[in-house]
């Protein structure tokens, strides 16, 4: 099949090409569109057959449950049998944007969407273009991040057709909105106390003033999200990470370099004096400022086919959380220094 691409640039564009999406969803279609996290690959979330092309399409595992993306409150009546009292606290201070919180579901929505679990992950996205998409649309979109199973999520347009082309129909392009950079944050809210399962830009320390008891999924407890537990954002080449303070972790990575051939492996850093003889991507120190470029210098570092890539970690706070949960998945081996 032929991947178009749609590029969206102002308010006319928005509206044409929104138009053809929502008619392909209509159709049973799957297309990608950018959300302010990452790109979703979308389809008729009530709709199996359609769902179907999701998973087909990015060769997911069908125990791997999808997001059900919403205009708004509304739309909740029909997909969910009850939403406690801190979930609505919860949607009031974070919708739209980039919380997704699992409810109870109601049986409209079809087992594919789930994975066969009784709950539901809901999002209200804030970016024009998917909003505008939903309500085109008029229904909910079930849409995991537009990326190959087991790669690293897009976050521009041309990441979605690297992995995309001849898969899906359409792409709608619009990279000045995806401001976020990492998948929202996933919290389970038929807990008590409520838990995080994927931590993001939406960190624990927001969630906490609403949810002052809310905990964090460990790695291995049984209520963590069914997509924890695969293989992620993994790059070609091995990746090493390095965890610990600036400076220890800046030597430590030019320790390593110093004994590879120049110009075989990619370090990813933000802080210290880095090797000039080989392939260095350089990431804002802040980490709100890192989230929004983590994915996409994964992707470019995979692109320059390493022996093998070095990354400097960054502290496990705020964002950093969500930066460095990802990393861990990305990592083959770490490295403290
Ligand atoms: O920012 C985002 O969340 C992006 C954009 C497109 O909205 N979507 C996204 O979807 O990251 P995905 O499918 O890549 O990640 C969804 C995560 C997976 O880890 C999945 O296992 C988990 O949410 N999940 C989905 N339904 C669940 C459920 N009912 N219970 C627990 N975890 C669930
Ligand atoms: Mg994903």
């Amino acid at each position: 099949m032929e991947t178009e691409v749609i590029h969206i640039k102002d308010e006319n564009d928005l509206a044409e090409a929104t138009g053809v999406a929502a008619s392909l969803l209509h159709s049973g279609e799957a297309v990608a569109f950018p959300t302010e996290t990452v790109y979703g690959l979308g389809a008729d979330a009530l709709n199996p057959e359609a769902v179907a092309k999701i998973f087909a399409a990015k060769n997911r595992p069908a125990d791997n449950p999808l997001i059900v993306h919403l205009t708004d409150q509304s739309q909740l009546d029909g997909l969910v049998s009850d939403i406690p009292p801190i979930a609505r606290t919860l949607m009031s201070a974070f919708w739209p944007g980039q919380l997704s919180l699992v409810l109870p579901k109601k049986a409209t929505v079809p087992d594919i969407t789930t994975g066969g679990l009784g709950t539901v992950v809901v999002r209200c996205p804030q970016h024009p273009t998917a909003r505008t998409l939903l309500e085109r649309f008029g229904g909910p979109i079930a849409a995991p991040s537009a990326n190959l199973s087991g790669k690293v999520s897009p976050t521009r347009a041309a990441h979605v057709l690297e992995d995309m082309q001849g898969r899906i129909p359409l792409i709608l392009e619009d990279d000045a909105g995806v401001t976020g950079g990492l998948e929202s944050t996933v919290v389970d809210c038929t807990t008590e106390p409520l838990t995080i399962l994927r931590p993001g830009s939406v960190t624990e320390e927001m969630l906490r003033e609403y949810a002052p008891d809310i905990t964090v999924a460990q790695s291995n407890s049984p209520q963590r999200s069914p997509g924890m537990k695969y293989q992620h954002y993994a790059p070609t080449a091995p990746v090493t990470l390095f965890l610990g303070e600036e400076t220890a972790t800046a030597e430590a990575i030019a320790r390593q370099v110093a004994k590879h051939k120049p110009g075989t492996v990619v370090c990813i850093w933000h802080t210290g004096d880095f090797p000039t003889n080989t392939h260095s991507i350089r990431l804002p120190v802040s980490t709100g400022a890192a989230a929004s470029v983590i994915f996409a210098a994964l992707r470019r570092a995979d692109q320059l086919h390493p022996q093998h890539i070095f990354i400097q970690g960054y502290p496990t706070m705020g964002v950093g959380t969500a930066i460095m949960n990802r990393l861990q998945k990305a990592a083959t081996t770490t490295i403290s220094c």
